[in-house]
């Protein structure tokens, strides 16, 4: 597809939403026609999706809940991101098939293997060109939750094992994945890695940025 599909991922609290914006404004500046988006939540499908899995009060079943973010991902993929990508636009989005492996495969202990698949299928297949992966301690990110956060979400509010678990899961995917995902330490300088996120895009871009 002449599209570029750009994702970033990360524990909660480790600056996603800042380095987003500061990529999407240095591509649009640059002329490119950008589509920004996320998972859940990329769709009016998608919103009522994400209020279930992340605010519905009472248990969910983890089978259940993988099974509402690949819904999600699925209709997200074919009506937003595919669209995008074929139309030659670059699409900045918000988590994707390694916050499903992170989060559902270590932190509910699926299995990432089997999550991993479930994902893939509902996405036909669609990777990312590029992935950032914001890396950041669990104990460091709710610090920032705490300071910016009235209500957390049912995965925002799991145990500090819970995110242990995603954050290795997180890494070990990355260290498999060496050329497409970029890992930086969010613990860092907000400028500095943002010009190390621009420095990695740029060789992907379709003309000099
Ligand atoms: P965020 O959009 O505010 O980052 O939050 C979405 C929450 O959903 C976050 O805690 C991570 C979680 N999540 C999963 O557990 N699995 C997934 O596949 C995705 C996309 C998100």
């Amino acid at each position: 597809m002449p599209g570029l599909f750009i994702t970033l991922e990360g524990g909660d609290g480790a600056g996603k939403t800042t380095q987003s914006k500061l990529l999407v404004e240095w591509l649009q500046a640059a002329g490119h026609t950008v589509v920004v988006t996320r998972e859940p939540g990329g769709t009016d499908l998608g919103v009522e999706l994400r209020e279930i899995v992340l605010h519905r009060r009472g248990a969910m079943e983890p089978r259940a809940e993988a099974l509402i973010y690949a819904a999600d991902r699925a209709h997200h993929i074919a009506t937003v991101v595919r669209p995008a990508l074929e139309r030659g636009d670059i699409v900045v989005q918000d988590r994707y098939i390694d916050s499903s492996e992170a989060y559902q495969g270590a932190g509910r202990v699926l299995g990432a293997e089997e999550v991993r698949e479930l994902s893939l299928w509902a996405a036909q297949g669609l990777m990312p060109d590029v992935t950032v992966l914001l890396d950041l301690d669990p104990t460091d990110g709710r610090k920032r939750l705490d300071s910016a956060r009235t209500r957390y979400d049912r995965l925002e509010a799991e145990k500090h094992d819970f995110h242990t678990r995603v954050r290795q899961a997180f890494l070990e995917r990355a260290a498999k994945e060496p050329e497409r995902i970029l890992v930086m330490d969010a613990a860092g300088d907000m400028s500095e890695i943002a010009a190390a996120i621009r420095e990695r895009i740029q060789n992907h871009l379709p003309h000099p940025a």
